[in-house]
């Protein structure tokens, strides 16, 4: 069998920055409150007519495809994970297809895991290419959430959470042992699917019945119950990094870096405490961009990767937990 490897890593965020006094300006809230209990100090919104879901993934696509060393024409295969796609359906991988522009008519994948999705996206394209199917695979995660958030005073448990932004990877073969995905682990737990979630649309209400439904039911907005997903999260974090480090035979000591997706950064710190990491050793974007659900793992990835911060034999690992409830973990040796 084959390995896969990541070989290029690209992100694209949207100009406009938000930060926590602007939303004072439009509900009831406080910078101190968001600073206190998620650690945000800001995040971007997507400009409407400028940026979408799937063209902020064929932006991050096209930095990650030439860090790869390749083109267009070389991907075989798209996987794009998103929670706020810009159709109800067709999903965006297959616009990402279109607007990339290949020659070639290549399969696209859309994946909804959200907080998860990178994750349990690199683990598909992780079996196509162990298999010998495809070679290079373009793995996005992108989200537009800014335009269905409520930001209004209802609205503002979650609303001051999420900040738009799409990060993308190139996964390809590779024949060195021991190196590359050692590993991906994913769960999930269904009867949490309401704490955290957004009713529609969807079969649940049909719009026929919507005059005799009342207005919190067929709210389109994301609804969640913080605590519970608190508690959970930290609890599976921690369980999904020690299941990918004992199938490795690693332990925490012998990490060179932590790649939390971001939902808070109370939940990081606490896995880092459980792990007893450093803080050179846990990358936190959370502060300047939010929570950015599937695109926040690969946003890292190419972050880290500008900063040189990847080094050859480096063990990371990328851990996720959120909405279905949904959680994963990769392990990478660099
Ligand atoms: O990525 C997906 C996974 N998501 C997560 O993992 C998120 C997990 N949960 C959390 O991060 C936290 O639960 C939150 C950051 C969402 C909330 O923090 P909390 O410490 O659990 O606050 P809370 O929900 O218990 O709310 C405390 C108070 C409430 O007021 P009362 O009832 O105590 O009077 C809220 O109404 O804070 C109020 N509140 C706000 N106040 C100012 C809620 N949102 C806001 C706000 N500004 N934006």
């Amino acid at each position: 069998m084959f390995k896969s490897k990541i070989t290029g890593a690209g992100h694209y965020l949207p100009e406009k920055v938000v930060t926590n006094k602007d939303l004072e300006k439009i509900m009831d809230t406080t910078d101190e409150w968001i600073r206190e209990r998620s650690g945000i100090e800001e995040r971007r919104f997507a400009e409407y007519g400028k940026d979408t879901t799937a063209n902020m993934g064929t932006k991050a696509s096209r930095i990650a495809i030439e860090r790869a060393g390749l083109t267009v024409d070389d991907i075989d295969f798209i996987i794009f994970a998103t929670l706020s796609p810009d159709y109800y359906f067709p999903g965006p991988g297959t616009t990402v297809q279109y607007e990339l522009g290949g020659k070639r008519t290549i399969a696209a994948l859309d994946v909804r895991n959200q907080c998860s999705g990178f994750i349990y996206s690199l683990s598909v394209a992780d079996q196509f290419i162990k298999t010998g199917m495809y070679k290079n695979i373009l793995v996005i995660g992108s989200e537009l959430h800014s335009s269905g958030l409520d930001l209004t005073t209802r609205g503002r448990a979650v609303s001051v959470l999420f900040g738009d932004g799409a990060g993308a990877v190139v996964l390809s073969r590779s024949e060195e042992e021991g190196k590359g995905i050692l590993s991906t682990h994913l769960h999930s737990q269904g009867e949490f699917a309401e704490a955290l979630y957004v009713r529609g649309p969807g079969n649940f209400t049909p719009r026929k019945y919507y005059p005799k439904m009342d207005e919190d039911y067929i709210n389109t907005t994301p609804q969640m119950d913080g605590q519970l997903v608190f508690k959970n999260a930290v609890v599976r974090f921690t369980e999904v990094i020690m299941e990918a480090l004992k199938t490795n035979n690693y332990t925490p000591a012998d990490l060179n870096m932590f790649v939390p997706h971001q939902a808070n950064l109370r939940i990081s710190q606490f896995v880092q405490r459980q792990l007893k990491l450093t803080d050179d050793r846990v990358y936190n974007n959370i502060q300047r961009l939010g929570n950015t659900t599937a695109a926040t793992i690969p946003i890292i990835i190419s972050e880290m990767w500008e900063k040189n911060m990847i080094k050859e034999n480096d063990l990371h690992v990328l851990a996720a937990f959120g909405s279905g409830f949904t959680w994963a973990s990769a392990l990478i040796k660099w």
